[in-house]
């Protein structure tokens, strides 16, 4: 079958690879209909989330139809249309019992010290190969497989896999609550659902922090106040627009690759920091392989999170779900700790909040779907991993068929 194989830092191939076995009792094989690029796999290829075993497939954002069961899977059959949960779990540990699926006991191969389980990650998540394929292997099918209605297309679909739980949960770890002014730095895919998310919770106000116009504009639409951190310093622009108080809550949906401002008050401000922010980079991605502006890590790894402990209110609650690796050591702890902060992160929990998310999309009161701007076929992706890399004027998140 076809497949996205990591190669090495910089170097992600279509390649022909064996297609996946039954290998437990709690395995299914899906045929996959639909998959996705996310944030999360440019962190890989970049380099800046390290430690990819060559060979991995990667992808972890697919919805599909059940090819093949084990013994022990008992609540689906061959035939069956189903959402993939990203992040995986067992069911049965005492952390997942509890629904902290991302800390699931059982399901890393590693042990039960091991980290988050996911698809098409580094060495210490498993691996487990990804979705980016023709077929994948489930494993725990019974508890990271979701039923699909038939009347629910793949594109409303594709956004549960990931991108929604994820921002969900960043409004959760972040305790948004109602009439809270909250913050939401980074407006990708996951942000956009981390503002959507926030007004679920009874967000009063959605302030969204991101360098990109049209992503701004799509914040907007969601009923976000856009700040641009290109033109204006987002510190002082949220320090401005809550009274001089900052946002109750903070959601950074950014993580490792973030960029400094190129222009405006916060450029020069940067600016002082390069060589700070050179060598944090250095130290956290220790192999990068970047090609012209092509798989550039961002440039301030430590930015997006000193902007949100710098400017959120006292006694304030930070939620972080963009993704930083075990390399990274440069959390501004002294500031937090003297503003009494609450900080909670980490992976989502996506089976606890699935069935919740799929509710409201089955209900039409979420359209998830808006957020695809682009169908690709599986013999495009290389390319369409480059427009999302770079951030392209409308390329937000990119929807893959994997049979053509
Ligand atoms: N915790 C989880 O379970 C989980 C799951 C999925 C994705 N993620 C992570 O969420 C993050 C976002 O994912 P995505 O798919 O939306 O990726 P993305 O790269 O498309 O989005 C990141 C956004 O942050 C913006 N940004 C860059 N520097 C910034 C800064 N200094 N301040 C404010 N915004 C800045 C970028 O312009 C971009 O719009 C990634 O780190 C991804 O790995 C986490
Ligand atoms: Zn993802
Ligand atoms: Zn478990």
């Amino acid at each position: 079958m076809k497949a996205v194989v990591f190669h090495g830092v910089g170097d992600a191939r279509v390649d022909d690879v064996p297609e996946p076995k039954l290998e437990e009792q709690n395995d299914a094989i899906v045929r996959i209909t639909t998959a996705a690029i996310c944030g999360t796999d440019l962190h890989f290829v970049r380099g800046t989330v390290p430690n990819m075993k060559p060979g991995t497939i990667l992808g972890h954002e697919a919805v599909g139809v059940v090819e093949e069961v084990g013994r022990g899977v008992r609540n689906f059959t061959p035939g069956d249309r189903v959402l993939l949960s990203a992040v995986l779990g067992c069911g049965s540990c005492t952390n997942c019992r509890r629904g902290h699926f991302a800390q699931c006991n059982v399901i890393n191969p590693r042990g039960p010290r091991a980290t988050t389980a996911f698809y098409g990650a580094p060495a210490e998540t498993g691996p487990f190969d990804g979705l980016q394929a023709e077929y994948a292997r489930v494993p725990y099918a019974q508890t990271n497989l979701f039923h699909l209605p038939d009347s629910m297309s793949d594109d409303k679909a594709i956004p549960l896999s990931d991108i929604y739980p994820t921002g969900y949960f960043g409004a959760v770890i972040a305790e948004v609550s109602d009439s809270d002014v909250v913050a939401v730095f980074g407006c990708g895919p996951v942000g956009q659902f981390a503002i959507l998310s926030a007004f679920q919770r009874g967000a009063g106000r959605v302030l969204a922090v991101d360098g990109h116009p049209y992503r701004l504009e799509r914040a907007q639409a969601l009923g976000a106040e856009a700040i641009n951190f290109n033109e204006e310093d987002p510190v002082e622009a949220l320090l401005d627009l809550t009274r001089g108080v900052g946002p109750d809550r903070v959601i950074d949906a950014v993580g490792v690759d973030a960029e400094s401002p190129k222009a405006g008050p916060a450029a020069a401000k940067a600016r002082r920091e390069d060589d700070l922010y050179r060598d944090e980079l250095h130290e956290i991605a220790p192999e990068t392989n970047q090609q012209d502006e092509r798989w550039k890590p961002g440039h301030a790894p430590t930015l997006a999170h000193s902007w949100a402990v710098d400017s959120i209110a006292k006694a304030g609650t930070l939620g972080v779900i963009g993704v930083y690796p075990p390399t990274d050591r440069f959390f501004p702890i002294g500031t937090a700790m003297n503003k009494n902060l609450r900080i909670n992160m980490g992976n989502g929990d996506h089976p606890r909040y699935i069935p919740k998310l799929l509710d409201m999309v089955k209900s039409g009161v979420v359209d998830p779907e808006e957020v695809l701007t682009q169908h690709e076929p599986l013999r495009d992706i290389l390319a369409a991993y480059k427009e999302f890399d770079l951030r392209s004027p409308g390329w937000l998140k990119v929807a893959v068929n994997p049979r053509s």
